[in-house]
This record gives structure tokens, sequence and C-alpha cells, in this order.
């Protein structure tokens, strides 16, 4: 039996099988493969993060222990990939994800989820803990609390202002304090946390802001610590609301908007309009209405907020479901034209399961454009990077690692962001299969001092 055949064996969980197993070497190489050019304007790294469990095995796709890709491009070269565990002190502890010590411990992240830098620093976030750094060579430099000044957990998608280079984030807890509110300024100091009174604690994934706003999800996956195997669950009984408030503000500040019910893994992105708030979020119907693996699939849909009149109103904005939603780094927070996605192949309701595709929205013209990477490509979240700083919203590179059914590889992908539907203007070989994963992020060497 090949390694291949015991990975799809069907006696292991979905999230082992296939491209979703773990792999255990962490490697160092030079000099990758390449087909195609590489745009000489990139000159940073690719980073990704996952889910990928050291013991190999797992309660659940979000459970396993972090571990990094990356991929270094500089003068037209991929010059190097490395993938290291994030070295948290639930790997070095071997605590499973739904062990209580795991559960209390603000130390013991997954650090599987996202993977960004702010102030020079990069972070490995999970949303139930503290954030761990890792340095330039994905190296990990230890668990980080603000001297102090963090008492809950980080979010893994904070939001880094374009403006002010602030970034805005939260921690949500099952126990009180359900929600808190933070900022950390453009030099990364903690200044500024606020409380939100929510009536329970609620998975909340992820948020938002606007240029002057920032903006809360309580929706209706409600914890249940009676269940420590499975401690979330969709509550018909919870409603569901948004909360906006100032950026800086506090719960004195904080005006909240009933919507129907549903679940929003990801927003896209959200901002300011006269008096409207505008939010484009990927709306699910329901998730984990029977256990935390069902759901609904995920469709764009636009909320609009408006702050004099208080009117409400949702829009669906297509009719092809999607996974992973990501605008320009620039326009965060503010008008956005496009944005980036993956979609299941057909237009199905599965996203990584199915071979997919690459889309970019045009919410100008309202349409979608497809790139179609191959028959058995299963592409992962696609970033966009810009060509230059004078760049427009389209100008540039959508990149995102794709792995390829056919022979088990992975490459990272490099599309033309200006020519939807068009081939790949390169692709940088892997030199060994990457495991499907969450989030990552483009670090420039321009923010990395
Ligand atoms: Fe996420």
């Amino acid at each position: 039996m090949t390694d291949l055949d015991e990975r799809q064996s069907e006696s292991a969980p979905w999230f082992l099988q296939g491209n979703y197993a773990p792999v255990q070497n962490e490697l160092t190489e030079f000099d990758l493969q390449v087909t195609g050019a590489i745009p000489p304007s990139l000159s940073g790294q690719y980073l990704r993060n996952g889910s990928n469990p050291k013991s190999g095995t797992a309660g659940h796709w979000f459970f396993g222990d972090g571990m990094v890709h990356g991929v270094r491009l500089e003068a037209g070269k991929a010059a190097w990939y490395r993938n290291r565990f994030v070295e948290t002190t639930k790997l070095a502890k071997g605590l499973e994800a739904t062990d209580p010590e795991t559960m209390f411990d603000p130390t013991a992240s997954a650090a599987n989820t996202h993977v960004l830098a702010h102030a020079g620093r990069i972070w490995a976030l999970e949303e139930g803990h503290l954030p761990y750094e890792l340095n330039a060579e994905l190296e990990t430099l230890g668990c980080d609390n603000f001297g102090g000044k963090l008492t809950t957990a980080f979010t893994a998608h904070p939001k880094l202002c374009p403006e002010t280079n602030e970034l805005h984030f939260f921690g949500y807890s099952p126990v009180a304090p359900f929600l808190t509110y933070h900022v950390l300024d453009a030099s990364g100091a903690l200044v500024h946390s606020a409380e939100i009174n929510v009536p329970a604690g609620t998975m909340m994934h992820d948020f938002m802001i606007t240029r002057d706003h920032a903006i809360f999800m309580d929706l209706p996956v409600v914890f249940d610590l009676s269940n420590l195997e499975a401690p979330l669950k969709w509550d018909d009984n919870y409603g569901a609301r948004i909360g906006i408030m100032p950026r800086m503000g506090t719960n004195a500040d904080i005006r909240w908007f009933e919507v129907d019910p549903c679940y929003v893994f990801h927003p896209l992105n959200a901002y300011v309009e006269g008096d409207q708030v505008v939010c484009d979020v990927g709306r699910h119907a329901s998730m984990w209405r029977n256990s935390m693996e069902d759901g609904e699939p995920c469709y764009m849909h636009r909320w609009t907020f408006d702050l004099a009149s208080g009117a409400v109103s949702e829009q669906q904005l297509d009719g092809d479901s999607h996974a992973f939603p990501r605008v320009d780094d620039r326009v965060v927070g503010l008008k956005h034209r496009y944005g980036w996605g993956v979609a299941p192949r057909g237009g199905g309701s599965g996203v990584i399961m199915e071979p997919g595709t690459v889309i970019r929205w045009d919410f100008d013209t309202g349409t979608q454009q497809t790139y179609d990477l191959g028959a058995q490509s299963y592409p992962g979240e696609f970033v966009f990077v810009q060509d230059d700083d004078a760049a427009g919203e389209d100008e540039g590179w959508a990149i995102g690692l794709v792995y390829d059914a056919a022979d088990d590889s992975s490459d990272l992908v490099i599309l033309d962001a200006s020519a939807p539907g068009s081939e790949p203007v390169a692709r940088v070989h892997m030199p060994q299969r990457v495991p499907f994963g969450f989030h990552g992020s483009w670090v420039d060497d321009s923010a990395m001092g």
C-alpha cells in the first residue's frame, strides 16, 4: 500500500485523507523549479498556515497543530521553500485541542489558522489563544501577551488598516468576558482594549473594519461546554446581530443591528458610503446545526446598515458557492471593486473537497470571472499582491497554493490579476505535497524593514 493509498483509506476522517493528510518532514530547499516567469517585482515571502497534526490525527480539521509553509520570491527566482511546525505549548506537551488544559491555557494555541506580518513581526494565529511570533525563516520565537496587557485570545483574522497601520482585532471566549476589542498601534503596542457585551460566548471567527468602525458578528454558533469534543453548535434561539462601533470605541458606543440568522466565517470587506456601512460577506444559511461537520454552502451577500435610519438590507450577490474571500490588502476597510476567492468546479456546494477554480469578483459590474487551473486542481486561498505601490486594484498578481491530484503534488501558482481566465504566469513547484490549509499572506520585504 502506498502512502497515498493509506492517506485515502476510507476509515480515516475526511480531514486526514488525501491532501488533507499531514506531512511530518520539515524541509529547507533552495532554488526551486519554476514553470513560467516569476514577476521580478515580487520580493518577499508567501506564507500559509494550516492544521497539520504532529501525532497524525486530530478530532477536527480545525484542531491540528499549526504548520507554516513559506516560499521566498526575489529577483524573478523562487529562492527557497521552508515548512515548520509552530512550536507551541500544545505541541510540546502533545495536548489535544479539546483537553481542558488546552482550552484554558492562553499559550496552548494550535497556531494553525493564519500567518501575517505587523510592525515588522510575523505572527501565527489561532482564535482561541495568544499569538506566536515567527522569524523570517519560520522558526518559532515564542508566545506574546504584549507585556501582560493582552488578557484575552487574539483572533486569527485581525484587520490591518492600510491608512493608519493599526491592527484592529478582538478576542472571544466561551466564558466571560465573551468578547473584547483591541488595537495594536503601528509600532505593535497594545493601545486599546474594551470589553463588548454580548449574551453568550459564540464562535466569532472573523470581523470587519471600515475607515471609521469596528464591526462584530454575533451569530448563532454558540458554545456548549457540556460537550468538549464538539463544543460549538447552532442555536435557533440565539438570533443574529451585527455590532458597529467607532474605532477605538467602547461598549457604550456600539449599535447592534438584527440580521436573519446565518453564519459567516469570512467577510470579504466592509466600507462606509454616506450614512451606510456596507459589508460584503460569505454567508452560510446555517452552520453546525447537528454536528461540527455539517453546514450549508457559502454565498457572497451584501449587508447594508443605514446609520441614519437604522434600516438593514441583505442581498445575495452571486449564485456560486465560494471559500476564502480576500481583497487587496490596500483596500481593507475601504471601498473595494474586486474580490478573490476559490470555488468548486461547476458551482457545486463543496469547496476544497471538489476540484476547483480561482474566482475574481468585480463588484462594479456584478460579474465573476474564473481561472481554471486544471481538471484535478484544488486551489487554496489566493491573495492579491500589487505589482508596485502605484498599481491599481487589479494591477498585480494573485498567489496561492494549488494541489494537483493527478500527481499528488503542489505548486505555488501566480496569476495575472488583470487577466481573468489566463494561464498562470508562473508555477513554483513545491519540493513536497503541501496539505490543504487555511490562510496566508504575502509578506513583502518592505513590510519587514
Ligand atoms: Fe478563517
